[in-house]
């Protein structure tokens, strides 16, 4: 992947990324150039053209290997032949159903399986667009469902940004802050282990402060907190967030876009953890890199939906294309076994990267599956890595609640020896400083 001396970004992603900063919502341009160092080069975006397995090409034909697999939805890699003739096929049949008033055949079929996904085999499920979609409607559901308004989220968290998963943004309060006033009040904060150095035992104590304080409609939370840094929570914690959560009379939500179906190497991080949540949402991978995403949920958490005339939906929720690529990511990760080669080709590599990133700058290697967060020493090593990094052939992006997390989520086919590549890039990088 290597190609010293390349420019990088290359004329074209230049030129583009003029354009790009003159047509764009200037929210973007600003947070590059934020982020660049001390050459203002260092702001500009590569663009990119085509992919193929773990391969992104630039428009200037430079190769990449993809360790964020647009940002952990790309579970199966670029240009799977399943996903791909799965749409090829739908494309030639119904791009356009009529959503929640006369449903697809495919949008039955993927009901069926997404219903049967969770503990119990006996769900129910909303479908929904995007990450924040789905948490919106598990958020509906649970205030349907008890009657209640408030929630507990965790620092660090991050569940998309619509104006109802915004108000339990606890990855950064800059996110939500000019929109306070538009925001439900009633979401309280708790600590989250390993985030700014929280432990389990404080998080409890003030989940139940926060439940005691609030009529709570749902626990909202993430089985590891993923744009927060690929932290991995203790054993035994999600359990007992669950036990408090139901003590307070309140539903479980959980927020497995990130971690579910393989990326954290179990079909669901949270039945991993032996705990059935009443609600669970899906996003990021179910799509392969469509944009489908879930709200499933128990029988007796949807029971809300059944009176009174109130919906969730959308133009596009549920349509055939995004169907189709869902069903053909759940049937490909069954017969590929790619949930079980995450697990195992994730522990792996964080073995060999903890082995091969023993340098000062490195100050952890955690995750689960094929979630993996490098842990730098500051946002600014982080930043500069990524950087490098491109110039190097590898695509990352940084994570973590002060940025300084390399936050690693390639398509569940990816080697080992790809991610080796990584880690000696990587430590080159670090080196060269
Ligand atoms: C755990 C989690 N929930 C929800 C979301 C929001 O998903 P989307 O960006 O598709 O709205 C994300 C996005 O990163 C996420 O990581």
């Amino acid at each position: 992947m290597s190609r010293d001396g390349a420019s990088i970004p290359g004329p074209r992603s230049l030129a583009l990324g003029d354009e790009l900063a003159g047509v764009e919502c200037p929210a973007f341009a600003r947070r590059r150039t934020g982020r660049s160092g001390a050459d203002a080069a260092d702001a500009a975006p590569i663009v990119l053209q085509r992919g193929a397995g773990t391969t992104l090409v630039d428009v200037d034909g430079h190769r990449y290997l993809d360790l964020a697999a647009g940002f952990g939805s790309v579970l199966l890699g670029h240009d799977h032949p399943k996903l791909r003739a799965a749409l090829h096929a739908q494309v030639d049949t119904l791009v356009q159903g009529l959503g929640d008033v006369y449903a697809s055949d495919v949008k039955v079929a993927l009901l069926g399986e997404l219903a049967a996904l969770i503990p119990g085999g006996d769900g129910q499920a909303l479908l929904t667009q995007s990450g924040a979609d789905a948490v919106t409607a598990a958020m509906k559901t649970a205030s349907l469902a008890t009657g209640r308004h408030g929630f507990v989220a965790f620092d660090g968290a991050y569940h998309g940004l619509a104006h109802g998963p915004l108000a339990a943004c606890g990855f950064k309060a800059s996110f939500r802050e000019p929109f306070a006033p538009q925001l439900n009040r009633h979401v309280g904060f708790c600590a989250y282990p390993g985030v700014r150095g929280a432990t389990a035992a404080v998080s409890l104590e003030q989940l139940r402060q926060a439940l005691a304080a609030t009529p709570t409609a749902a626990v909202l939370v993430e089985p590891i907190a993923g744009r927060g840094g690929c932290v991995v929570p203790p054993p035994g914690w999600l359990a007992a967030v669950a036990a408090l959560t139901r003590e307070a009379g309140a539903l479980l939500v959980v927020d497995e876009v990130w971690t579910g179906l393989g990326r954290s190497g179990s079909w669901l991080r949270s039945e991993a953890e032996g705990v059935a949540a009443d609600v669970v949402c899906l996003g990021k991978g179910l799509g392969g890199g469509m944009p489908i995403s879930a709200c499933v949920a128990s029988r007796a958490a949807m029971a809300g939906w059944s009176s009174g005339e109130v919906i969730h939906t959308s133009t596009h929720a549920g349509a055939p294309l995004g169907c189709t690529a869902a069903l053909a990511v759940l049937a490909t990760l069954r017969e590929e076994r790619l949930v079980e080669r995450a697990r195992a080709v994730g522990e792996d590599a964080r073995v060999a990267l903890r082995e091969r990133l023993a340098h000062p700058s490195v100050r952890d290697v955690r995750g689960a599956g094929l979630m993996i967060g490098v842990e730098l020493d500051s946002a600014r090593t982080a930043l500069g890595a990524t950087r490098e990094l491109l110039r190097r052939g590898y695509l990352v992006v940084t994570g973590g609640v002060d940025g300084a997390t390399l936050t690693l989520t390639p398509p569940l086919t990816v080697e080992l020896d790809e991610l080796d590549g990584f880690g000696a890039a990587l430590l080159a990088c670090l080196e060269a400083r």
